[in-house]
């Protein structure tokens, strides 16, 4: 029984390396491989293969990334495990994007960036010290979690949002949907790490917006299609909105005619806020082997009814 890598051949060599190491038992592939869908037991890919039907011995299906909104669970057997990526490089490059966009947004870098495209030298007025800014992180999970802990250092006040109730030092917790209109009134910046499931699509939407301060900006890294980006631009066209950070668009990559290419006070990146880096990604794969292997739980398992 083997496992078949189904992404990039380049990270895939790396993960190759890594199984021949620690993990010389496993008859590892790359795909194409002319290894039968039959003979794979362990699956590794960003979408689900046309063909899944074919992989009858499918055990677990590990997904290169950390979302999981691509897969569709009702062509997944419930007897394969649905495991998202968990590992060190996605954290750390998550918590340098945010770090970057939150203090762009607070520092005023969207404004500036169209000043100088014309040419223009202009101090805006003197910005409020970050310790009077208050940041709210959506989704508090592995990403989460860990954009606060950066963004600590700099004395933002820190809110976060999740379904169920957490606690995290230095950041004021908030659960439940009707926790969220008084937490957005009290919010200057809005940033989004929820994953994609039918409760987060368009959240990020005209109604939300109304609920934050003028002049409150947005930053974006969770997943295009939670965005109403017809209400975004509206909302930065009033002024309602200062400015927004968006890594992620809808679809992606963004037409090049779009109009929020163009839209004043916004910086967009093309989803390169965190990628899978393939050394910590392969040790976590093989750690997760080995906990399947014993019986133990693997770390990154989806929920299937939940979505994430
Ligand atoms: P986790 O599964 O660890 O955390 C998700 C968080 O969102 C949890 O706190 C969860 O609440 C909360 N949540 C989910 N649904 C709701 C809801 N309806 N209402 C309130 N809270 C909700 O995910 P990660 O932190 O690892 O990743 C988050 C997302 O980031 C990914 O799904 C992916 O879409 C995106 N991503 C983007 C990348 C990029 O490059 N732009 C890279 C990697 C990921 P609870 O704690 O109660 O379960
Ligand atoms: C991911 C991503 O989910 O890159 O890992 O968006």
């Amino acid at each position: 029984m083997a496992f078949l890598f189904n992404s990039d051949p380049v990270r895939g060599a790396v993960f190759a390396q890594a199984f021949a190491r620690e993990m010389p038992d496993l008859d590892f592939h790359v795909a194409p491989s002319p290894v039968e869908p039959e003979g794979i037991r362990y699956l590794m890919t960003w979408a689900m293969p046309d063909e899944i039907e074919r992989y009858t011995n499918l055990e677990v299906l590990f997904c290169i990334g950390a979302g999981v909104d691509q897969f569709d669970p009702a062509r997944l057997p419930d007897t394969v495990k649905l495991v998202r990526m968990v590992e060190d490089g996605i954290v750390r490059m998550m918590q340098e994007y945010i770090t970057l966009a939150v203090l762009s947004v607070h520092r005023k870098l969207p404004a500036y960036i169209g000043q100088q495209q014309q040419g223009e030298w202009q101090p805006l007025p003197i910005t409020s010290q970050a310790p009077s800014q208050r940041v709210t992180v959506l989704g508090l999970g592995l990403l989460g979690q860990a954009a606060l802990e950066r963004l600590k250092p700099f004395g933002f006040q820190l809110s976060g949002w999740s379904r169920s109730p957490r606690e995290i030092d230095d950041v004021t917790c908030h659960a439940g949907i009707e926790t969220l209109p008084d937490l957005l009134k009290q919010t200057d910046i809005l940033v989004c790490l929820l994953p994609l499931t039918s409760e987060t699509r368009h959240f990020l939407n005209a109604d939300l917006f109304a609920r934050l301060p003028r002049g409150a900006s947005l930053v974006h890294a969770g997943r295009g299609a939670q965005l109403d980006q017809a209400a975004l631009l509206a909302a930065l066209d009033s002024g309602h909105l200062a400015s927004a950070f968006l890594d992620v668009t809808d679809p992606e990559p963004l037409q090049s005619d779009h109009p929020l290419w163009r839209q004043p006070n916004v910086i967009i990146t093309p989803h390169i806020a965190s990628v899978t880096q393939p050394e910590t990604a392969a040790m976590a794969v093989i750690d997760n082997i080995r906990r399947h292997r014993s019986g133990e739980q693997m770390i990154g398992l989806v929920d299937r009814q939940r979505g994430y």
